[in-house]
């Protein structure tokens, strides 16, 4: 596809819904940018775990912030982002269910979210980028050129998710997969800073039927339109 200019496209959603699965296809298809936004809020709270962070002590907070550098390094060919916490790959440690039941307390803390934002805007400077997340068309990139709002229904987001841990966790359950994404998705749209919620000049796309064929070729007209 010949593309004239780079634009800026934005995918939020509730967990579990295919943002990434979505993010990486068009950003293969487009040779842009993929971030996943998720991927930092899980390996501050890997952080966190890790040297046991007073979340109610803004210092500590504060403190810890401080130690963390995050970057990704990305495969020139799949596209594909690898997170580093310190220069450590923790890509496999972060998608654990630990993590998943710590990291949207921890993505609720404001000096959290500043520090996670503040990086965020900076990958997109270039545009050429595909950032998933919750609150990226709304918060961290409001004048993106293309919004997407994702969805899919309830079961077919569980059963998604529970198959992908199941990959790496033979011992996870059906009803824990379940009840982590219940409250994620509680936690993530009730917060007061930057909660999840539609932008309102987002497109919403709901994936429960659609072949990864069918949603990219869905995507890739919108582009068209902008481009
Ligand atoms: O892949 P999944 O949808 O399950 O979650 P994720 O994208 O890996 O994000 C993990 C968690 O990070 C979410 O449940 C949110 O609490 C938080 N998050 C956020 O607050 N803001 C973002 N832009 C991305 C993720």
């Amino acid at each position: 596809m010949m593309q004239q200019k780079k634009i800026i496209i934005t995918i939020d959603g509730f967990s579990s819904c295919g943002k990434s699965t979505l993010a990486l296809q068009i950003a293969q298809a487009l040779d842009y940018i993929w971030i996943d936004s998720g991927a930092m809020y899980r390996a501050i709270a890997l952080y966190f775990l890790r040297h046991q962070v007073d979340m109610e002590n803004k210092e500590t907070i504060e403190k810890a912030l401080e130690n963390i550098e995050l970057d990704f390094t990305i495969n020139q060919v799949t596209h594909k982002s690898t997170i580093r916490l310190n220069g450590e790959e923790v890509e496999t440690e972060i998608r654990q269910m630990p993590i998943s039941e710590l990291v949207s307390p921890v993505a609720a803390i404001p000096e959290v979210r500043e520090f996670a934002v503040v990086q965020q805007r900076k990958m997109g400077e270039k545009k050429g980028i595909v950032m998933d997340g919750r609150d990226i068309g709304t918060t961290v990139f409001p004048n993106a050129e293309l919004k997407i709002f994702l969805t899919a229904d309830l079961e077919t987001r569980i059963n998604r998710r529970f198959a992908e841990m199941k990959r790496t966790n033979p011992q996870v359950t059906r009803e824990e997969v379940q009840t982590n994404i219940e409250n994620r998705d509680y936690i993530d749209s009730t917060r007061a800073i930057s909660p999840l919620k539609k932008a309102q000049d987002a497109r919403v796309l709901d994936n429960s039927h659609l072949s990864f064929d069918q949603q990219i070729s869905i995507v890739l007209n919108w582009v068209n339109e902008l481009v």
